[in-house]
Formats: structure tokens, C-alpha cells, sequence
């Protein structure tokens, strides 16, 4: 499979002359991953990130629901330095409506719209993705809801459940309604993450929509950002997820800064220990603490050499004391073989 970088190398388009501006860089949400205190701490370790989307909040039982559902999103829980906005994934005005008026209360002035999640167990009950092959009751939704919503509204969309003509048909029909942007992951939700970013139509999305767009899906280096960048010179806002995960340093990258790869380690080695002793403090017992600690290294190991071995040799470990030998492990390792290759490569006198 082509990365996006080959692809879009590979249509031999001309780079533009001027340089373009500083882009907007957003942190997708990852439910089960960005959470409060992974945002505050990715941001505070690495920085360059505009903005946050905080994963769904999904209610289970109607209003009034329980204020736990909001811990992710009070304002005490998240740093003033990257703002956020929660996220809804109601397809019933009421509720939508119920808690968007919590979320006002709370200080907000914007919300996000999951037209998405690809997940079967959301899309079955026609929410997420699930929702895209119903445009009638998609509108419905917003004429029912935006007259009484005090906040700004943006939506975070795939291109349909089957087909991308689900998206390409709403997309014109979004342009009487008065959104913020539109959030684009150019995959259909029956994909999950499986296959190449459709590129081709999201390029048709751009003209289909008068709302500022953003684009989401496998920006992973800061070639892919540029390759992307040059295709669609339109689009300046940006959202990452898995990418920032498996490389938190990639937001600076795009900003052109660039790092060695010891200092590369040795940052990330801080990150993790202030991750763990928070997440220590916060998660009840080890098994949820190991269970978290093994879904962020399931992405996070891509920044080391040999990412599957490293992987797996986290997963198998099932205590603290074991993860944290394997862990200290792998940076020690990481940081030799960087000075065994330097000594190696180096000029004898
Ligand atoms: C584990 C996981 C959890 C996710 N949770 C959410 C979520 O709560 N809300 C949402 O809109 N998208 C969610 N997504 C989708 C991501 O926000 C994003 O659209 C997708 O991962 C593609 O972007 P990426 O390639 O930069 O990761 C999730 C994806 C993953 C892998």
C-alpha cells in the first residue's frame, strides 16, 4: 500500500512559491487514549497543538444523567493552554440539547458533533458513521436543535457508512446551516481504519462545502503533512490522532523543528514517567493502569526501532514491577544502540 506521501508525490503537482501559514494543529479524540490528563501532559511535554477535541460523551440513560460523565471535560480537569472542545454523539435533539446546555454552563462556547465512530456497536444504533445514510434525519437533527443551541457547533464526519456519496450528498445541504467547520476522516465507517485515506474524494469535498474544512486520517511524519499540505493548499487546519500518539514529538516536526534521536528519548522517557506516576495515581489498581499503560505503547512503539518486538515485549508483562523493568529496558536499549551506531559511523582519527 502507497503512503500518502508516495501518492501524493507520485501526482507530480508543483510546490507553491509563498510560504504557507503557520497551520492549526488539533488533537483528534481517541476514546480510551486523549483523555484530560494524557492532553495536559502531551502539551505540556511537547506542545504545538491548537486544540483538542475530547473523546464522545455518550450517556447511556436520558437526563438528568450523571455529572461523572462530564470529569473529562470540567474545566479544573484541562490546562488553559490547549483549549478543548467536547464532543456529542446523540442522534435525539433532546438529549443533545440537555447536554449542550451543561456544557454551556460549564463555560464552553463550542461543541463537536460525532458523525463518525465507526464503531459497530454505535453505528447499529444508527449513531457515529451510522448516521450518514440517513440525510433527512441528519438535518432534522440541526433544524430541531440549532435555534435553541447557544453554542457554536463544528461536525467530525467520514465520507458515509458505505459509500462516500452519504457525505458528498450532505455536504452542499450543511451549507444553509450555520456550522463552525467540518472535520473530514476521508474513510467509510465499514473501512474501520483498514485501507488508504480517499483522498480523490475528499478533494471533492473541498469544493462541495462553503465551511472551513479540516483534515484527519494517517498523518504520521512531517512529510505526509507537507505531501498533504501541497495537494490541498486550501486546507489549513489539521487534526492527528494515532499520529501524535505514536510520535508526540510530530506536531513540532510539522512546525519544522527537528530532533536527534537521543534527545528524541530521552524526551519521551520523561513523558512516559510522569504518564505512568499520574495514570498510578488516578486508575483504580494495576490491571486498569498496565491495561492503559499497553494501548498507548500499542501506538507509542512506532517511535522506537524494532516497534513490533518492543510491543510485544510490553504486552506480555502483567505487573507493575515487570512493566517498569521492560519499559527501563527499552529506553536503555534505545539510548545504547544510538551510541553503538554513532561510535560505529564515527571517522577514526
Ligand atoms: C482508539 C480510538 C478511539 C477513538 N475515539 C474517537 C472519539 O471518541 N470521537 C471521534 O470523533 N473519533 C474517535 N476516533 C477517531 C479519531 O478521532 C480519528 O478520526 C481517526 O483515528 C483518524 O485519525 P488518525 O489517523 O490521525 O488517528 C477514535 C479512534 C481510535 C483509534
Amino acid at each position: 500500500m502507497p503512503s500518502i506521501a508516495t501518492t501524493v508525490q507520485a501526482s507530480g503537482k508543483k510546490q507553491a512559491d509563498t510560504t504557507p501559514p503557520a497551520p492549526t494543529i488539533i488533537l483528534a479524540p481517541l476514546r480510551g487514549i486523549t483523555d484530560a490528563l494524557f492532553r495536559n501532559l502531551l502539551q505540556h511535554h511537547f506542545g504545538g497543538i491548537n486544540q483538542a477535541v475530547a473523546p464522545f460523551i455518550n450517556p447511556q440513560q436520558k437526563a438528568p444523567f450523571d455529572d461523572k460523565l462530564l470529569r473529562d471535560v470540567l474545566p479544573e480537569a484541562n490546562q488553559k493552554t490547549l483549549p478543548v472542545i467536547p464532543q456529542l454523539l446523540h442522534t435525539d435533539p433532546e438529549g443533545f440539547l440537555t447536554l449542550a446546555r451543561r456544557l454551556g454552563d460549564l463555560g464552553y462556547q463550542e461543541i463537536n458533533w460525532n458523525l463518525g465512530c465507526p464503531a459497530p456497536m454505535v453505528t447499529r444504533k444508527k449513531r457515529g458513521s451510522g448516521f450518514l445514510p440517513h440525510p433527512e434525519e441528519i438535518l432534522a437533527l440541526l433544524d430541531q436543535v440549532l435555534p435553541q443551541l447557544d453554542l457554536k457547533l463544528s461536525i467530525k464526519t467520514r465520507l458515509g457508512l458505505r459509500e462516500p456519496t452519504e457525505l458528498l450528498k450532505l455536504l452542499p445541504r450543511f451549507n444553509d446551516y450555520p456550522l463552525t467547520g467540518i472535520t473530514i476522516h476521508p474513510r467509510l465507517g465499514c473501512q474501520l481504519y483498514k485501507g488508504t485515506c480517499d483522498l480523490e474524494t475528499f478533494k471533492r469535498c473541498l469544493i462541495l462545502s462553503r465551511h472551513p474544512l479540516t483534515y484527519n486520517g494517517d498523518l504520521t511524519t512531517a512529510d505526509t503533512f507537507q505531501a498533504l499540505q501541497q495537494r490541498f493548499p486550501s486546507i489549513n487546519s489539521w487534526m492527528i490522532g494515532r499520529g501524535l500518539v505514536a510520535n508526540p514529538l510530530l506536531a513540532l516536526e510539522i512546525r519544522g523543528e527537528r530532533f536527534q534521536q537521543d534527545e528524541r528519548i530521552e524526551r519521551l522517557h520523561t513523558f512516559h514517567e510522569d504518564l505512568y506516576t499520574s495514570y498510578r495515581r488516578r486508575l483504580a489498581g494495576p490491571s486498569h493502569l498496565l491495561g492503559r499503560m499497553k494501548l498507548i505503547w500499542s501506538y507509542l512503539a512506532a517511535s522506537f526501532e524494532q516497534s513490533d518486538k518492543v510491543f510485544k515485549r510490553i504486552r506480555k508483562t502483567n505487573s507493575e514491577e515487570q512493566y517498569l523493568a521492560v519499559v527501563n529496558e527499552v529506553f536503555r536499549e534505545s539510548q545504547t544502540a544510538r551510541k553503538r551506531h554513532e561510535s560505529s559511523c564515527s571517522v577514526p582519527q
